[in-house]
């Protein structure tokens, strides 16, 4: 069976208008500061165990650090314009590796003490489950062992912080 090739740049392009879940992955590193990036490649995988996996880019700093730690904190993102300055600064390549959450409200997860953002409208706190190759990503399957949910009396956004055509969205209705 013969197949087209697909580079790198026209897959990426193809995908460029789905959406993606905009969230925040943390951990802690070895001296205790926090690593963190921003993920669109993640998804809850099972109910019973509560599984989510995310894709992590083998060059990432945080996979290194999660490789390590064995925990990460991963906060579903709502959509409202601190969170998105968050997004953007997390996807900033170069940035310092220290100081990475200085300018982001959060809090210590109760459970494994990695970096909750706060105002998510989902955050979660995982044990790494398991490693799969994925080729130039490896896909982190996650336990969830903590769990916050949004809480509408916090008055954050209800919504989810979306990307897609390389832009920052949220969700409209749509009526048929
Ligand atoms: C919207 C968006 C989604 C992203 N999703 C992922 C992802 O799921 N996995 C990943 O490894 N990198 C993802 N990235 C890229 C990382 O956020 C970016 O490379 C990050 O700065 C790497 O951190 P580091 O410099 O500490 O290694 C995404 C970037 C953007 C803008």
């Amino acid at each position: 069976m013969s197949s087209t090739p697909v580079s790198p740049e026209a897959f990426r392009d193809a995908t460029r208008l789905l959406a993606g879940h905009v969230a925040v992955v943390a951990t802690l590193g070895r001296g205790g500061a926090p690593h963190a990036i921003t993920a669109t490649s993640w998804t809850w995988v099972s109910l019973d165990p509560p599984l989510v996996l995310v894709c992590l880019h083998e060059d990432a700093r945080v996979s290194e650090a999660v490789e390590d730690s064995g925990t990460f904190a991963l906060s579903a993102l709502g959509a409202d314009p601190a969170s998105t300055a968050t997004a953007r600064w997390l996807a900033t390549g170069g940035r310092p590796s220290l100081g990475q959450l200085d300018r982001v409200p959060h809090r210590p997860g109760p459970v494994t003490g990695d970096p909750l953002v706060d105002g998510a409208l989902l955050a979660l706190e995982c044990t790494v489950a398991a490693r799969h190759p994925g080729g130039d990503h490896v896909i982190v399957v996650g336990e969830v062992v903590g769990m916050s949910a949004h809480d509408p009396a916090g008055g954050a956004a209800l919504r989810p912080l979306l990307y897609s055509g390389r832009e920052y969205h949220t969700l409209a209705p749509v009526r048929a």
